[in-house]
């Protein structure tokens, strides 16, 4: 293995950059030249890249984002775009592709290592933490403090003005997001894609609370769920209570990753040449049980992740 490709791809992740350093690092000492394609996978279509150096990744350990840049590129899923892809690696003789990213960078990832005898590995890295074959992807962590630290100042409003508020998070069509920032919250209601819940619910354990000396209640849903300014204003009819929705949006994508995720990038990053310089490819890297693991490329994409939804009860305890 001598000529190693890092590209990330789909939606940014804070530690992004952390494993982009950790790949060249751990790469350059087992001999290995880097090249960083730009934008995605729009960087194969244009063959645009840069060469990566254990020096030229100093100083981005602790910064968000993605230095080579992301897009998501609907040309690269065309079979045109992967011949194009594939097309690139050999000109560059790239032996071993390292993708950093999501689900739905890792299914470009499979249709790419079937049609290129370069060998892929992929690195999660996604808010959503939807991904199969590991317990925690890149960047989850960092999103899901990020997303509690405004909660809790969202708390200090809805008590002080005895609010209800709904705070929408990330996760596109998964609740492992709304889960987590919920519970570590202390959100009274969760919402998640995963388990449907009726209006009558929502209300019933709104004025549970009210019963119970509780004038303010924190709502956390999941952007999966559906239209939350509707759920809000059902709410707002039915129990005549003050009802805000918070949406925290793209703040949850961004800022420095926290040590966790720093920490799964390093060892994420370190897997992925170990891997490839075994000649190892078509795999993702994961963290299972406490142990970095790895699992096949397709199995990855073509599983469906669980959400562990006892975990709602447990909210639904604690939050009394
Ligand atoms: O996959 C990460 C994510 O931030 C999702 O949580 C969100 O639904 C989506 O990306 C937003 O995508 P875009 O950057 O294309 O608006």
């Amino acid at each position: 293995m001598k000529t190693l490709g890092v590209v990330t791809s789909g939606g940014d992740a804070p530690g992004m950059n952390a494993s982009i350093r950790a790949v060249t690092r751990v790469a350059h000492s087992r001999g290995m030249k880097v090249i960083g394609f730009k934008r995605g996978w729009e960087g194969l279509l244009a063959n645009t890249f840069e060469q990566l150096t254990p020096r030229s990744v100093g100083g981005i350990l602790e910064v968000g984002g993605t230095i080579l840049y992301t897009v998501r590129s609907p040309r690269f899923k065309t079979e045109k775009g992967i011949e194009k892809a594939a097309e690139t690696l050999a000109t560059n003789n790239v032996d071993g592709l390292v993708v950093i990213g999501g689900d739905g960078s890792f299914r470009g990832a499979h249709h790419l290592s079937r049609n290129t005898d370069t060998l892929v590995v992929g690195i999660p890295a996604s808010i959503d933490n939807d991904i199969f074959g590991t317990d925690e992807t890149i960047g989850f962590d960092t999103a899901v403090n990020t997303a509690v630290t405004e909660i809790d100042k969202i708390r200090d409003t809805a008590i002080s003005h005895e609010r209800t508020f709904i705070v929408e998070v990330m996760g596109r069509q998964r609740g492992f997001l709304a889960l987590a920032a919920g519970i570590t919250a202390g959100a009274e209601v969760i919402l998640v894609p995963e388990r449907k819940i009726r209006h009558t619910e929502i209300f019933e354990k709104l004025e549970q609370n009210e019963a119970k000396g509780k004038k303010s209640s924190i709502i956390v849903a999941a952007e999966g769920v559906g239209d939350n300014r509707e759920i809000a204003n059902r709410i707002r009819e039915r129990t005549g209570a003050e009802v805000r929705l918070s949406v925290l949006g793209y703040a949850q994508r961004g800022g420095s990753p926290t040590a966790r995720s720093r920490l799964l990038a390093c060892l994420f990053g370190s897997k992925a040449v170990e891997l490839l310089s075994k000649k190892h490819g078509n795999l993702v890297v994961g963290l299972c049980l406490g142990k970095i693991a790895t699992i096949s490329l397709e199995k990855s994409c073509t599983t469906r992740k669980a959400l562990d939804l006892d975990l709602l009860q447990l909210a639904n305890l604690l939050a009394t």
